[in-house]
């Protein structure tokens, strides 16, 4: 908006009157600090200091930030910018909260070591008994930071990478066969029935390493987190012109309000028995982020009590020359 030596608005356009409700032609030559009725504002331009700009929250609306910038306009007048910075201010939040949390994560298991280690010392060793239980606590947090700091980096590589070259002829069916063997190895305990049923022949294009990733993390939580001997069904199949993966269980399934936090980073639906599974809360994050990257969303169909299904579709690539294609 435009405004006079005496603060009286000239001019002002169509988004001036949403952000700040302005009615217009009504408040033409109205005093903007009538308008914007705030005693920081009022300070902000009778102090002329106009360096810095300055934020409050939208006069109409509590949850919108906005950003005011003065500029000297003309000999007597002033331009007033008034910018929506919601968003901005949130992922300001939202970078806070993760530095926090990623301390606060690391903090947990270290001060587990620190206090086995604190009572060992040479004068005095603890009997086996006790030595065989701090032994075993000590490589569950130390793996379990392993895992934390892994998958951070993960992250932090798959943002750091701007432009990424996608590769051509992912043999997916061919992935998913290795998946499903290390998958075996990790049900042992669990005695889950876990079937595969991959279309062969269905390729993709994409990042190798980071759609293995996805595929990986989201067989690996259908297992964990689905008690004893339940039911998983994994499948890749194309649908049109898409490919589609799917991983459902027959677990405890995930109510409403957790769903839409799931991809959140550290968040666990039950923090204490996710942390006792040595579960990060960043396994959903990396999905979603690799499936940001290829232009792909991770649908998450959940009912309590009933189960989950977690999918998501890639273009499916049309297939290549017959005899490059190995049947299985
Ligand atoms: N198949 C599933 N069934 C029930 N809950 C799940 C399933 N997959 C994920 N979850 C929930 O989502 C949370 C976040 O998953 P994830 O980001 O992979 O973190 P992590 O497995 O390291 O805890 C888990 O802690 C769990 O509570
Ligand atoms: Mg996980």
């Amino acid at each position: 908006m435009v405004l006079n030596s005496d603060w009286t608005i000239i001019w002002c356009n169509k988004l001036a009157q949403q952000l700040v409700g302005l009615r217009w032609p009504q408040d033409e030559r109205q005093r903007i600090d009538n308008l914007i009725r705030n005693p920081e504002f009022q300070t902000y331009i009778q102090q002329k200091q106009f360096e810095q700009p300055l934020e409050l929250s939208s006069p109409v609306n509590e949850d919108l930030v906005l950003e005011y910038r003065m500029l000297q306009y003309g000999d007597d007048q002033h331009l007033l910018i008034v910018r929506d910075v919601t968003q901005l201010k949130l992922l300001e939040q939202v970078r806070k909260d993760f530095v926090a949390n990623v301390s606060h994560e690391l903090r947990t298991p270290l001060t587990v070591l620190q206090g086995y280690l604190e009572v060992m010392d040479a004068d005095n060793l603890p009997n086996a008994a006790i030595w065989l239980k701090a032994h075993t606590v000590m490589l569950e947090q130390t793996k379990r930071m392993d895992a934390l700091v892994q998958q951070l980096l993960t992250l932090s590589r798959i943002e750091a990478a701007a432009k990424v070259q996608f590769e051509d002829h992912i043999d997916v069916p061919a992935m998913l066969a290795m998946l499903e063997q290390e998958s075996n190895t990790l049900n042992r305990e669990k005695q889950h029935q876990i079937s595969f049923s991959i279309e062969p022949g269905l390729l993709v294009s994409g990042i190798r390493e980071e759609l293995r990733s996805a595929f990986s993390n989201l067989i690996t939580n259908a297992i964990k987190y689905t008690p004893n001997g339940g039911e998983i069904q994994v499948s890749w199949v194309r649908q049109h012109q898409k490919a589609v993966f799917s991983v459902s269980d027959n677990g405890e399934g995930i109510a409403p309000q957790h769903v839409k936090r799931l991809t959140e980073r550290f968040y666990r639906v039950d923090q204490a028995r996710a942390r006792a599974t040595g579960g990060t809360g960043l396994g959903l994050a990396i999905v979603k982020h690799v499936l940001q990257r290829h232009n792909s969303k991770l649908m998450i169909f959940s009912e309590p009590k009933k189960g989950s299904s977690f999918s998501f579709s890639l273009p499916a690539e049309n297939l290549p020359k017959r005899k490059s294609i190995k049947a299985r």
